[in-house]
Formats: structure tokens, sequence, C-alpha cells
């Protein structure tokens, strides 16, 4: 492959302008709308005053409630449903959370709508109601009991924990924090008479496309979703938003399209968000810090109205082979949104908690915390016993180590000082992610003019998946990238699966390898090797060539793909029938505390992944980069605070929801091994997007343990816990 087609095949529409998000769309005769909030914790509106805001030039709309024929519940993901909460808005007077939207305003520009929307007024009835996880009124269940997803276990850890002559007992405590992705929430809506056209960036064309139809009890057939291009999904455009049957209506009375644009602050209540867990890690091992028993038990945070699952024990129970494993994951239920998948959604925190954990175990024992990693390193899944389809841990490890200069390391801590006098400190965490496949089906047509066109289930949200396949594509048969066209996000194209837990490339990539060995067939040449497409396209005597093909996973049954036609979501993995499968990764972090101010700065990272074979070199590595952005920004900026008093979120602008500015961020060394995981699919990817931030906080936490002596039970690490 020549160099210059290693890149972000999209990279000049994205530079230039002209890719389009969803709610760039402006077309004739565009109606405004946005949303006014409910300002109580909990409790209901006795009567909403909307005289004012409909007496705004410009307003045509004011929508506070729709009926349940107008508009039906669009389920939650996670309970067979489409979107990322069950509760509708503006179907009830219930408000189950401060920031629930409690009317909708359309009007001709946007400055009126927002400015309707604050002459709304509500009189309210109030109840108590709680956003923490320990106070009065949340209330607790055992995920196990509530929504029969059983913990994971094997052998008796308890006892084996209990005979262990090294033991580690800690808790650790990660905040809710929230997606923000670049680009806002929001899309244009338009009805081409009973058809209707959805424009909005999303991670899941599929979920809008039938859980609208649905909601407003039309054929999924009349129903288009258009999401070419999203601008950061990160689990925030993972479902069904609750604003887009409510603007169809609207736009359907006003006949005319309707545009709504979250704005920022109202994301962080409209959206899902990384809710609060608490996890108590216990680790057994013998002197030498080989593990006997691990027990991870956790409380998430959920919602009233929805069981939100909690997952963070499938990651920590792969990592090491540990022949004792268990714990409980506890659900807790507190009044806001129901919280949601965001990057690395449960390995982050799980990781944060475990790794730390097993920095202290190699504190307690006296072995380097690389060591101990390699000697508990396993070719076997603990869990299921099955093969682990592959596992290079030992290698980003191995490798990690050797990049960063892991041997000159000194372990004892606050022993290192930089030349300012700083505080050094070295950390290491390892991360897995669950390798996982959903349903995929691709469409490929050849041209006579040698052009080749794909059109697969997928969302480029900045990942690069776009890349990935025009990579495929141009290094199977042999053409230049800007050969290919493809055609990601699009309902007409394919079903339009959800794009998130890391499948993505898993997913298209290997029904597109499917599609391309049919149509070589049909074009009737060699199943490898380069291709002279126009000429063999012309050698049929047609204009074009098309070819469809289908893929599931390993042992998923055929009819996965009617659950993903419908819209709904159809993973399978990480446990398949002969191999379980996981991405790895191990990072190493450097950081330096001042002396006076107790500033804590990560000078560099190292961060070494195997996600399988690497088909995009640059969207991989800079997905790798924003994962440990992320991770750093995750150890010591992010958290959404709350105050019992108020309810619902309280830092909701980007300048008091703390992210990485560019003075935070600086060496990140990436590297993968690259090593097709064949039993996995054909083309031999896993996934890169979520394991590579798995570890990274751990990794800070250990470093800033490293540097000062002080262990770190809460992220963010601010100043005061380095004092
Ligand atoms: Mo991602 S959090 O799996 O959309």
């Amino acid at each position: 492959m020549k160099n210059a087609d290693l890149r972000r095949v999209d990279a000049y529409e994205k530079v230039t302008g002209t890719a389009t998000y969803g709610a760039d769309r402006v077309p004739e005769n565009l109606a405004y709308a946005t949303f006014a909030v409910a300002t109580i914790g909990k409790g209901r509106t006795v009567a909403i005053d909307t005289a004012a805001a409909e007496a705004v030039p410009g307003v045509r709309l004011v929508l506070t409630r729709f009926t349940d024929e107008e508009l039906r519940g669009p389920g939650f993901l996670m309970a067979g449903g489409y979107a990322f909460q069950s509760l509708q808005p503006l179907l009830s007077d219930a408000v189950a959370y401060r920031g629930q939207p409690i009317a909708l305003i359309v009007a001709d520009t946007p400055v009126a709508a927002t400015e309707a929307a604050e002459l709304i007024r509500a009189r309210y009835e109030t109840e108590p109601f709680t956003v923490r996880i320990d106070d009065e009124g949340a209330t607790s269940v055992l995920q196990e009991e509530a929504i029969g997803l059983p913990d994971i276990k094997v052998g008796d850890a308890e006892a084996a924990y209990a005979a262990s002559p090294v033991r580690i007992d800690e808790t650790y405590l990660h905040p809710a924090q929230h997606q923000v992705p670049l680009e806002l929430i929001g899309g244009v809506v338009e009805w081409h008479g009973d058809r209707l056209v959805v424009h909005e960036s999303t991670q899941t064309a599929g979920a809008l496309r039938n859980g609208l139809a649905k909601q407003l009890n039309i054929d999924p057939a009349d129903v288009e979703v258009i999401s070419p291009y999203t601008g950061g999904g990160f689990g925030a455009r993972n479902s069904l938003q609750p604003h887009i049957g409510p603007l169809a209506l609207a736009a359907r009375r006003l006949n005319r399209p309707v545009k709504l644009v979250i704005p920022r602050t109202q994301t962080f209540h409209t959206g899902s968000f990384r809710p609060v867990s608490r996890h108590r890690v216990r680790l057994g091992a013998d002197p030498s810090g080989r593990l006997l028993a691990a027990l991870h038990d956790v409380e998430q945070q959920t919602s009233r109205h929805d069981l939100y699952p909690a997952m963070y024990t499938e990651v920590t129970s792969r990592l090491y082979g540990v022949p004792n494993f268990g714990g409980q994951q506890r659900l807790v239920q507190t009044d806001v949104q129901t919280p949601g998948f965001m990057r690395a959604p449960y390995e982050g925190a799980a990781a944060f908690a475990f790794e730390s954990a097993i920095d202290q175990l190699a504190y307690a024992t006296g072995q380097d915390p690389v060591e101990l990693r390699l000697a508990n390193d396993t070719a076997t899944d603990p869990i299921t016993g099955l093969p682990f389809s592959s596992r290079h841990l030992a290698q980003c490890l191995k490798r990690g180590a050797e990049r960063f200069g892991w041997e000159k390391r000194d372990p004892s801590p606050g022993s290192m000082r930089a030349d300012d006098g700083s505080f050094v400190g070295l950390g290491v965490a390892a991360g897995c992610y669950a390798a996982m496949v959903a349903p995929g089906i691709a469409q490929v047509s050849a041209a006579a003019d040698g052009r080749v066109t794909v059109g697969v289930d997928g969302h480029e949200m900045g990942q690069g998946i776009r890349s990935a396949i025009a990579l495929l594509v141009a290094e199977d048969l042999g053409i230049p990238v800007r050969d290919v066209a493809v055609q990601v996000g699009d309902s007409r194209v394919a079903p339009q699966h959800l794009t998130a837990g890391s499948w993505g490339s898993a997913t298209a990539l290997p029904a597109v390898h499917k599609a391309l060995r049919q149509l070589r067939q049909q074009l009737g040449v060699a199943d490898t090797g380069a291709l002279d497409v126009a000429a063999a396209v012309r050698a049929t005597g047609h204009q074009s060539l098309e070819v469809e093909a289908t893929n599931v996973g390993p042992g998923q049954p055929p009819e996965a793909l009617d659950v993903s036609r419908s819209g709904l979501i159809a993973p399978a993995g990480p446990v398949f029938p002969d191999f379980t499968a996981f991405s790895w990764v191990a990072h190493f972090v450097e950081v330096r505390v001042e002396v006076t101010t107790r500033r804590i700065r990560v000078p560099r990272v190292v961060s070494v992944a195997d996600g399988g074979k690497v088909v995009s070199p640059v969207t991989a590595a800079s997905q790798v980069r924003g994962a440990v952005v992320w991770g750093i920004s995750g150890a010591l900026r992010e958290a959404n605070e709350v105050d019992p008093r108020f309810g619902g979120f309280l830092n909701t602008t980007l300048e008091e929801y703390a992210v990485p500015v560019n003075a935070d961020i600086h060496r990140i060394d990436v590297d993968f091994i690259d090593e097709p995981d064949l039993l996995f699919n054909d083309v031999g990817v896993k996934g890169i997007g979520e394991v590579a931030m798995v570890g990274v906080s751990a990794a800070v936490a250990n470093a800033v343990f490293h540097a000062t002596g002080k262990r770190q039970h809460q992220l963010p690490i601010t100043l005061e816990h380095v004092l």
C-alpha cells in the first residue's frame, strides 16, 4: 500500500467543511425548536403558562403535552426498546429530574425560540428527591435479582480470599461524567408527504428509524435516517433521543421542516451520562504476588425509572488468570435521567479500581508492577475455560516497558525527582475490552469506470470507520483509495445497527470482506490479488455489478440479522462457542508533581494496544491518543457535580465541566501489536476505540502514588489529594 493511502479518507471533506453533519442541513422554510426544561428536582407540573412565550414575535408553536396516541413510549435500550431511557418527556405532568423538558417551542428563528423558552412559567408540586447514591431515598437493588443478569463467578472467591497469605481490600469511587461530544445533539426533521426524513448525527440510524416509526405509529419503511458524519459519539448518540419524536410531530403540525440543536447546558440532562460507581476490590495472593482470589463488588447509580445494568466485572474477571473470582453488582436508584454508555462505560472505572489494587499488591509483595502482571498472565479465559482468540497483553506490557524506559524506575515512592525538583512518578496499568460483533450487511458495487462503492452498517463518528472500510477495499482489490466511495450511517443503504461497544470494525469489515469475495466470483477473477476493476467489469458486458453479503458473529444465529433490521441491538460476544475474545492494552504514564503547588502534570504516556489487525493505522493511532487524552481527563479533571438541594447536575458548561486543554497534554506514544485475530473474523480485526481508554486513569493514579506515596481512591485526583 502506498503511504499516501494510509490516511483518514474523509480528511479533505472535514477540513474544507463539505462534510455535512445532522444539523448542518438548512432546507427551505426551516423552523427552529428549543426546549424549556424543569427547574425542580422532582415532582409534577401543576400548570404551565405559555402565554408570554407565544407572544414572542416569530413563535409558531408551543407544545407542552402529547397524547399517548400521538407519541408512544420509545422503550429503554437495555430492555428491548430504542431510547437511552424509557421516559419520554411531554407525555405526562411528572417531572422525574431537574432538566427534563417540559415544553417544546418552535419559531422562525433560533433567537425567538430561545427567548420564548425563557418565558415559559411552570407551577410545580415538588417531591423529595436524591441525586447521591448514599442519601436517604436512594434505593439499592441487587442486579442479579432485579434484572436477572448474573454476576460473574468462578470458584469460591470468598473462601480463597480468606485463606490467602496476602490480602488487599480497598474501595474506590468513580464520579459521574458526561460525554460532551463536540457536535451538539440535534438534527433536522422534515416530512415529504407521508415520508419522514431525519438528518441527525447518530450512532444508530436503525434505532432512530424503527423507534420513531413505533413512537409515531407509522411504517418504518416511511422513515429515512441520514447520518453520514457524526461529530463525536462516545455513547451520547447510541439510541433514539427524546427530542426527535416531538420534533417530528411539530414539523407535521406546522407543515415545515424543523431543526433542533440542544444547547450545551441542556445536553447534560437530555442525554445519558456515565453514572457514579463505587468499587470494593479484594485481592488474595501468595507472597510472590500470584493471584489466588479476586472479589469486585460494585454499586452503580441508575435512574428511578430504568435499571441501567452494571457490567464492570466482565473485564476485571479477564485481566489475569485468577482461579477464584466473585463479587456482587448493585444498582442504586436516584432521581436523574437514566445513565448510559460513555466510552469504556464500565471498563474504565473498573480498571481504575482493579488496577490500582493490583499496583498496591505489587507494593505489598515487593514485586515490580510489570513483572507481577506478567506472572499472572493467562492464555485461557478463567471464567469460561475457553481459550482467548488472541491475547497479546504480555507483549503490550513488555514492549511498552521498553519504549517507556521502565527499567530506570526506582520503585520507592517519592524517590525520583526532576531537574526542577518536581516529584516524578512512573505508573503502569493494563486494560481489556470485550471484542464483539454485530450483524452486518454490505453492498459493494463495481463500475465500468473502475470505481467501487460500498454501503454497509456503520456510523462515522470521527473514529475512522470510513477510512478502515476504504483501505480494506483498496488493499483487497489493489486499487487507489480515491476510487472507493463508502456510504455509512444511511438507513437507505443497510439496516444501520448501532455502532458502539467497539464492534464497528469487526462488524463492517468482515461483511465487506465477504462481499468482495462474491464480487470477485461474479467478475470471474481470482479470489485474491490486484484487480483491474474497470476491465473486469467491462468484460462482463455490464456497466456495473452489485453484490450484497451478510455477516453475523461466530456461532450467532442468522436471525440476529432480523433483530438488527428492526433497529434493536444484536451484538455477539465476548464469549463465542469456541473462544473468548477481548482486545488488550498496556499504558505507561509519567507524572510530575510540583513540590510547592502540588500541581500534577503528565509529560508522557506510552500505550501499546492489541486490537488484532490494524487496518487503518492513522485513525487507529488517533483513537488511542484520543482515549489517552480522555483517560488523563478522567484521572485529573472531569466530574459531574451535584447538590442535594437542587437535583440534576450543576456544572453544565464546558467552562465548569473541566476537560483537558492543550497545556495538559504532552507526548503520547502509541504502538500496536498488529497481529490479526483470524479466529474472531476473516479480516483479523478486534476493536480499539474503547480498550485504549481502559487503564489510563489507573496508570495515572499509580504514577501519582509512585511520585507521592499517596494511594488514590477517588477520581478526579486533585491538589488536595496529594498534599
Ligand atoms: Mo460506546 S460508549 O459503546 O457508544
